[in-house]
């Protein structure tokens, strides 16, 4: 077999057509001629199967070493079907710091309709382990939460799950295969928002499962193809255009997150950086035995007297929005913008403060992204000694 990085680039090789394209055909047809009433035919109707999606599916069933790819038009319609596989009366193990439109589905949908959860910090094996119950079927989790990036070891999960006969479901949307493989570390099923990372450019939303095995893969496919939220050949294409660069792609934005790093680190503003790729802590150890790199995630913590607020505003090249994992850089203030539907005790219980910064990095220029982030700080010492002086002179009025 070729290497992970070739892989990327031609997934399975296009060999349907009679043009010579380097590249797979986008079939815009939503239903396809039988040349008799009797023919067995491999494409009927596009919610069923679609070339263009199938190349896709193929293609990251390739990479994260599964049976077989299945692509949704989100990633929230993607960890759906991982979860719609369940009975009422079952019982799930998630995370207790999953994406919080992940938890709203199993909260105000799943939960609803019969499927118990039970929320734990899966860094805590003991409490993963206390968590499970006879009708417990799965353990679902992200091994790289947001936006604080601790690392839960998938290969310690997938033990405890074998050991109670329990599916592992990972969503590796932070990671990608090109940083992790979850099936090869004995999880079950993998779960990704495609529009982060795959994708790459922010111009599409898009999900995938992969399943290890191919019974796994009949329930998918039969949620699939029975609820119909499939992708379009189009956002397939773009998807399929994004994986071929995704080593590049990650690499950059990991030596950008290094090089932003080490300038942080120098910045009497900032009082705490998060990233797997720091040494010292447990979850740059796990990483680092689990994982071929970090990723392009960081968050850190601003002093209290720091406008968290202003900081972000006056930043240029970051673009403020939420949302992640593409060529441009981005920035957030997760407990006003991505984590803002959590209850303000909640947010705080888990570590998300009104002075926590996160940042997606992307592939530009390392030393512009560094000089929009002093330009920010500068400013921000500016007006302070300004307000300052202000309060000086009001003062001396008195
Ligand atoms: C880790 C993770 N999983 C799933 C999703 C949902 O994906 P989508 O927005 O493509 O539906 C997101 C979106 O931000 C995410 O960050």
């Amino acid at each position: 077999m070729t290497e992970f990085n070739t892989r990327l680039v031609h997934g399975q090789g296009v060999n349907d057509n009679q043009t010579g394209a380097v590249n797979v055909p986008v079939y815009n047809s939503s239903t396809y001629q039988y040349p008799a009433i009797d023919s067995q035919v491999r494409w009927d109707y596009a919610r069923s199967g679609n070339p263009t999606r199938e190349y896709l599916e193929k293609q990251i069933a390739l990479l994260e070493n599964g049976t077989q790819g299945f692509a949704f038009a989100s990633g929230m319609a993607a960890i759906h079907a991982a979860f719609a596989i369940f009975k009422p009366g079952d019982h799930i193990v998630i995370g207790e710091q999953i994406y919080g439109g992940t938890y709203r589905l199993i909260e105000q949908y799943f939960n609803e309709r019969g499927i118990e959860f039970t929320a734990v910090d899966t860094q805590d094996l003991a409490a993963v382990k206390h968590a499970i119950i006879p009708a417990t079927k799965a353990i679902y989790f992200e091994p790289i939460t947001n936006p604080l990036l601790h690392v839960t070891s998938v290969t310690q999960i997938a033990k405890i799950a074998k050991q109670h006969n329990v599916l592992t479901i990972v969503d590796n949307t932070f990671l990608t295969p090109y940083l992790q493989r979850p099936l090869d570390l004995g999880a079950d099923i993998v779960v990704h928002s495609a529009t982060k990372y795959l994708g790459g450019h922010s111009d599409v939303i898009a999900g995938l499962v992969v399943t290890k095995t191919e019974e796994l893969g009949k329930k998918i496919y039969f949620i699939q193809n029975a609820l119909g939220g499939v992708l379009s050949p189009e956002s397939a294409n773009l998807v399929r255009r994004g994986i071929q660069t995704l080593a590049v792609r990650m690499d950059r934005q990991q030596e950008n997150s290094f090089a932003i790093i080490d300038f942080l680190k120098n910045r009497d503003e900032v009082t705490e950086i998060n990233y797997p790729g720091i040494k010292g802590s447990s979850d740059n150890q796990i990483a680092a035995t689990e994982c071929s790199g970090f990723g392009g995630m960081l968050s850190f913590e601003l002093k209290q007297d720091v406008d968290a607020t202003a900081f972000v505003n006056q930043l240029h090249l970051f673009k403020l929005a939420v949302s992640l994992g593409a060529v441009e850089s981005l920035v957030e203030l997760p407990y006003q913008m991505s984590h803002a539907e959590l209850p303000p005790v909640e947010r705080l219980k888990a570590g998300i403060t009104p002075q926590l910064v996160r940042l997606s990095v992307g592939i530009e220029a390392a030393t512009d992204l560094i000089s929009d982030l002093t330009q920010s700080f500068e400013s921000l010492q500016l007006s302070q000694s300004s307000s300052n002086k202000f309060k000086r002179i009001k003062r001396r009025a008195i």
